[in-house]
């Protein structure tokens, strides 16, 4: 044994003792920088690596590794033990007042334009309707072209959205894409879908005007369909909603994807159609808008328009949010004020 072996192996057996009395984690620092520190018997012996003979280097090596892996291990130990001994320490000591109340959880709640939406979802599902997801960032064709709003229609007006640097890529201004997506995954089967989400507009904000805002779409596409079940399943639908006695109304209007197009009101729930402020007398709120699919938005679906009919209808959940629940301003959901949520 050389002889700078037999001093790590003194030195081993000297601070496992020594490491017996330390009581602290103050001592337990000064022990670890006495045995453990640069210029520590174990540590400085890696120095002299290069002074022991070449045969003998290797298991010289492996020694001093063991030496310091023991050390180190006993120190692991030891604070463990140091630790444990501190935390019992202070529990006998009574410091924690166990009759203090814990702390609440706050709950969170559903935000009130989903709990509208959960309302609508519930009504049409029972009518035979599915959801059906479709992206908030579409391409321009989707959220024109396909709907027959070719690049030079004056139509795009209506539905001026945000553009981004991406060739095509536009935030959706309505839930009518979806109509596509949906058409162009089941074609040729029937479809009953309802198509909800986010839509953006380029809009100046105002109590009744958001640049988001969130629509409902519906939508049925099958052999047969006629205005008279457009007009059939609004009228059911605003029953299921708003009471077995709620009146529609729809008045002939205009948009490029449906043909023949209506716009859609209902009889105000706040006064039963007597006329009030929230329907401004009129007896009549609007609610959305609807029509037959238009022939060439069945194609560029994929549906032969000889064969195929649908109706669409599209409604916007803010303004029935406003009017559900009486807010004045629109701009109240977006903007995250914990005081208005929390009334919900
Ligand atoms: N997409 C139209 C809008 O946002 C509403 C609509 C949907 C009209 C479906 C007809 C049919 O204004």
């Amino acid at each position: 044994m050389l002889e700078i072996e037999r001093r790590l192996e003194a030195e081993r057996l000297a601070a496992l003792e020594n490491l017996e009395k330390v009581q602290d984690q103050a001592q337990l620092d000064q022990w670890k920088q006495n045995h453990l520190g640069k210029t520590s018997v174990t540590m400085s012996a890696f120095g002299q690596v290069v002074t022991v003979p070449n045969e003998e280097r290797p298991a010289f090596g492996k020694a001093v590794n063991a030496a310091k892996v023991v050390l180190e291990t006993a120190l692991a130990g030891k604070l463990a033990l140091i630790k444990q001994k501190e935390l019992e320490a202070r529990m006998s000591q009574g410091t924690i007042d166990v009759t203090l109340p814990g702390r609440g959880l706050r709950r969170g709640r559903i935000h009130p334009l989903n709990l509208t939406a959960q309302e609508i979802y519930r009504v049409v599902g029972q009518m035979g309707f599915q959801i059906y997801q479709s992206p908030e960032v579409e391409t321009d064709d989707f959220n024109f072209t396909f709907l027959n709003i070719p690049p030079h229609h004056p139509a795009r007006d209506m539905w001026d959205t945000f553009y981004t640097d991406k060739d095509n890529i536009v935030l959706r201004t309505h839930t009518s894409p979806g109509q596509i997506h949906a058409m162009r995954e089941y074609c040729p089967q029937p479809i009953r879908v309802i198509l909800p989400g986010a839509c953006f507009r380029y809009e100046q904000q105002d109590q009744s005007h958001e640049i988001e805002f969130m629509q409902v779409e519906l939508l049925a596409v099958d052999k047969g369909i006629t205005f008279a079940d457009l007009k059939g399943t609004l009228q059911d639908f605003a029953r299921r909603m708003f009471g077995e006695q709620t009146q529609i109304r729809l008045r002939p209007s205009y948009f490029p994807f449906t043909e023949p197009s209506a716009e859609l009101d209902v009889e105000c729930f706040v006064c039963g159609g007597k006329g009030c402020g929230v329907c401004h007398g009129g007896g009549w709120l609007e609610w959305g808008g609807c029509g037959m699919v238009h022939p060439r938005v069945l194609e560029y679906g994929g549906y032969d328009p000889e064969i195929f009919t649908g109706f669409a209808a599209g409604m916007g959940v803010d303004r029935a949010t406003l009017l559900r629940y009486q807010v004045d301003d629109i701009r109240y959901f977006r903007n995250n004020d914990i005081r208005f949520l929390e009334q919900f």
